[in-house]
């Protein structure tokens, strides 16, 4: 992987009118109305993905209950209870998820198992991945609690597994790493796909609002707005943590987020605190201003 870089974001501060919103107020306005608005189109695909799978299972659970009904015998109404059990069971952990990410439940920082948030994203993109051929390589670490909005970080690890299954039209291969970076006391993860790779001109704009190299919507209706990524970096600083990407034309790309680990405080037993941010900088990368 040859390109690596950095995001890091700074914001200019901007003189004030008395009475007036000053520049710096109406843009952090603006932002939260960006979130706003991604967090419902993020919420929109995933019921517009989960859908189908969600009809599927209806019709596993209708199609059993009628072979239950059916047939009297033990052996058979066993087979059809059971299907009937896991299908429903599955139905049900889909809509916990979805209505999970709908409450936004945690618009609070707090300790975040990431393995939950990786199982929680991969059950709702399962689908999706078998579609396209897509294997996933899961390589989780023991790992100590990330400081996160849950749900947004959820966002960003679909944003991440949705643009590599789409650089690998023909399918393909991701390895998703889960690690603690005890240099930084970050907890890393790592989203590799060995598809298209990014052209190193194009590097620097990914991050950029509405770039986009896709021509619209692919059939999953995802893709080709340019705002996937500039979520994921929004996301990532409000989380005092870092986005870095690394790739190679022809081989593929690495999106490696890092989080701040939570850690107690003395002070007030139970709850936690951001890490400085110099705490976590990564000086063997190139750092590029977005
Ligand atoms: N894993 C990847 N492999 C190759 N190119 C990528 C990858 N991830 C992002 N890109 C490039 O970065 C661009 C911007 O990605 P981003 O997710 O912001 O927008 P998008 O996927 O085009 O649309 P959307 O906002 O609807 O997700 C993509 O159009 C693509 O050119
Ligand atoms: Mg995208």
């Amino acid at each position: 992987m040859s390109h690596p870089a950095i995001v890091n974001n700074s914001e200019t501060a901007a003189a004030t009118e008395p009475g007036q919103p000053s520049p710096a107020e109406e843009i952090a306005s603006l932002k939260q109305q960006l979130m706003q608005a991604q967090k419902m189109t993020a919420l929109g695909e995933l019921v517009g993905t989960t859908t189908h799978e969600f009809n599927n299972l209806l019709m596993t659970i209708l199609n059993y209950a009628k072979m239950g009904l059916r047939h009297k015998d033990d052996p058979t109404r066993e087979k059809a209870f059971t299907k009937i059990l896991s299908a429903s069971e599955r139905a049900a952990k889909i809509t916990n998820n979805i209505l999970g990410m709908a409450r936004n439940r945690s618009d609070e920082f707090e300790p975040t198992d990431m393995k939950n948030l990786i199982e929680d994203s991969l059950l709702l993109l399962e689908r999706e991945m078998n579609k396209y051929r897509v294997r996933i390589d899961k390589q989780i670490e023991q790992v100590p609690e990330a400081l996160a909005r849950g749900n947004q970080i959820q966002q960003v690890l679909m944003n991440l597994l949705t643009n590599a299954r789409q650089a690998m039209p023909s399918g393909g291969e991701i390895i998703l790493r889960l690690t603690h970076d005890a240099a930084t006391n970050t907890v890393d993860l790592m989203v590799r796909d060995n598809g298209s790779g990014i052209p190193q001109d194009k590097l620097r704009n990914i991050f950029d609002p509405y770039f986009s190299t896709k021509a619209g919507p692919d059939a999953t209706g995802k893709g080709g707005t340019g705002l996937g990524l500039t979520a994921c970096r929004d996301i990532i600083q409000a989380h005092n943590g870092r986005i870095r990407v690394d790739s190679t034309v022809g081989k593929g790309t690495a999106f490696t987020i890092k989080l701040p680990v939570a850690v107690a405080t003395v002070s007030a037993p139970g709850k936690s605190v951001v890490p400085p941010i110099n705490a976590i900088a990564d000086s063997s990368q190139k750092r590029v201003s977005a």
